[in-house]
């Protein structure tokens, strides 16, 4: 996925919903940074976290942050721009522009998925935590997707087309061994749902429904008039009161020994 000027806009607003602020405070909540600490967010999107994060650690403390993309490091930057403790810059997951051992707690969400070297990804994490050091990692399965239709074929075609957005749209499933292998231990793992059972502008999946059909089309043979029917049929489903979408992403609080 292109993470462009528009998808910066649109992760930016659906990230603003209920839902994934809550999913936000479950991350500080596991994290529990505290005032002076050197916190790294590794892909940082609109920087919603990593402003979070540079608020609780402070002045006397650090927050910074990297993203393969230019328009989002610009956006997170503008989000930040009162917080001189915070620094962001363009850089890859896979190579992480930080010395060993100088960060306390990191975080990447919803990152990892789009990663294709995953073992170096958790070496570089590895390597730039202090011993005892905690990050958290938060990635979605997309075999949990429950999406109501009456147009299964359909569906699992757009679904399908989804697919091309990510490396990885399973990642949870795999990732305790991969962690381990990493040199972490595991401190706590949880499932944080999206659930929308109605059809609310105001809700994670009423920005990824639109999301989804407008990236779907040209893929998998989805014409635009199919993404636009797929859509049309979530929303009429919707407007019936039998719109049904839920999903989850995985939590996993971890330490470097
Ligand atoms: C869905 S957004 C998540 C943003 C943010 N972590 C959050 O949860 O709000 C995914 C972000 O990962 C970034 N990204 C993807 N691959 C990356 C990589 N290899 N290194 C750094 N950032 C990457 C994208 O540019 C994008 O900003």
């Amino acid at each position: 996925m292109d993470f462009d000027e528009d998808a910066a806009r649109w992760i930016e607003a659906v990230y603003q919903t209920p839902d994934v602020t809550a999913q936000r405070n479950a991350v500080l909540n596991s994290l529990q940074l505290v005032p002076g600490e050197t916190a790294l967010d590794i892909g940082v999107g609109p920087g919603l976290l990593a402003r979070d994060m540079a608020a609780i650690v402070g002045k006397t403390g650090a927050c910074h942050g990297i993203d393969l993309s230019a328009p989002m490091i610009a956006m997170t930057q503008n989000r930040c721009v009162d917080m001189d403790w915070a620094r962001f810059e363009v850089a890859d997951a896979t190579a992480l522009p930080f010395d060993d051992a100088t960060i306390d707690a990191a975080t990447s969400t919803q990152v990892y998925e789009y990663v294709e070297d995953m073992p170096l990804a958790l070496k570089e994490l590895f390597r730039v935590l202090k011993p005892g050091g905690r990050a958290v990692i938060l990635d979605t399965d997309y075999d949990s997707l429950v999406l109501h239709t009456e147009h299964p074929e359909r569906m699992a075609r757009v679904m399908t087309a989804w697919d091309d957005h990510f490396v990885h749209r399973s990642l949870p499933q795999f990732l305790a061994p991969m962690l381990r292998d990493a040199g972490f231990t595991i401190r706590q793992r949880d499932a944080i749902p999206m659930f929308n059972p109605e059809f609310h502008r105001n809700t994670f999946s009423f920005g990824i429904i639109k999301g989804i059909a407008d990236f779907a089309i040209g893929r998998n043979g989805i014409s635009e008039d199919e993404a636009n029917a797929w859509y049309a049929e979530q929303k009429a489903l919707g407007a019936e009161g039998r719109y049904f979408f839920s999903i989850n992403r995985y939590l996993f609080l971890v330490t470097k020994p």
